[in-house]
């Protein structure tokens, strides 16, 4: 039985259900979230689900899941229907008979200036990158409560630190993401659940690919994954890289509104 006021461990061991923990992860069909799943069947030889709309990639990333070690689950849903996502979780702990940890990746980053607002733009981004990662917490938090023990985490980024222009509606979807997870963990934490929040700067991905912007510090996509998956591993509160983008973005985030203003007004499109 795990004690509740068991402080956190450096391991996933000790509050998992078997050596090889059992993952949920959203978003796994691509970028972060295929990378993440191949690097945790590597390094803990987890059993993952695999969930995102595109079933063939989805099925990719399973052959490279079992070639590193781990076994895999593909269910295809979109993150935003909560009765799929609480099906596909109950799917999970019938195949592998726990769920050890929920890790919510799905997102998109669609851009949109102040001169284009558009209310289908800001919805569409808060449905999948706020809803559609409250669509498995609803899913496995209970559960998690009831066994007093377990492991949520979130994907969300640096760009919840602070509003950046012409990427209000995804700042304020991972804003909002943020400030719910590190709520729930005032909670959460003394039940004996884990609560991590992934602020990633830039990573190489085919979301980042599409930018036509600088993105200083890019990280290599193996780099991120191996960075989360460590992270995660000493279910640590909250895990951001690369330091010189967090460093540089947390010092934007603390400076008075004029000075902030003027800043990013002179700063390049
Ligand atoms: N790349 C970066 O620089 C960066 C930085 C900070 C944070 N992040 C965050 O990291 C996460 C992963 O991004 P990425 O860079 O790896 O992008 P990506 O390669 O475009 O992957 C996005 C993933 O989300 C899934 N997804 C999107 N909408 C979905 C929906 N409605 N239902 C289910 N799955 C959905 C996609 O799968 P399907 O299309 O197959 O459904 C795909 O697997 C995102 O939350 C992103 O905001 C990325």
């Amino acid at each position: 039985m795990v004690r509740k006021d068991t402080p956190p461990a450096l391991c996933y061991l000790p509050a998992m259900s078997t050596q090889h923990p059992v993952i949920v992860l959203t978003g796994a069909s691509s970028g972060i979230g295929a990378a993440l799943a191949v690097e945790l069947a590597r390094s803990e030889g987890a059993r993952i689900a695999l969930l995102a709309r595109r079933a063939e990639l989805l099925e990719e990333v399973a052959i490279e899941v079992r070639k590193a070690g781990g076994e895999a689950l593909v269910l295809s849903c979109d993150v935003v229907d909560e009765a799929a996502v609480a099906q596909a979780v109950e799917q999970t702990r019938a195949t592998f008979g726990a769920v050890d940890l929920a890790i919510a990746n799905a997102g998109v980053g669609l851009a949109m200036g102040a001169n284009d607002l558009s209310y289908s733009i800001i919805k569409k981004v808060m449905d999948i990158n706020y809803l559609g990662a409250a669509t498995l917490l609803a899913a496995v938090v209970p559960t998690m409560l009831a066994e007093g023990r377990g492991h949520i985490a979130v994907v969300s980024s640096i760009a919840s630190y602070r509003g950046l222009r012409r990427s209000g509606p995804y700042c304020a979807s991972k804003a909002a993401l943020s400030t719910l997870v590190e709520a729930l963990r005032l909670e959460l934490a003394p039940q004996g659940v884990a609560v991590t929040a992934i602020h990633p700067g830039f990573v190489k991905t085919p979301m980042t690919d599409k930018n036509r912007f600088p993105m200083p510090f890019m990280v290599p996509l193996p780099k991120a994954a191996r960075i989360i998956a460590r992270g995660l591993a000493a279910r640590k509160r909250e895990i951001n890289f690369p330091w010189p983008m967090v460093t540089l973005v947390k010092l934007l985030s603390w400076l008075p509104g004029w000075l902030f203003d003027r800043l990013m007004q002179r700063s390049p499109k």
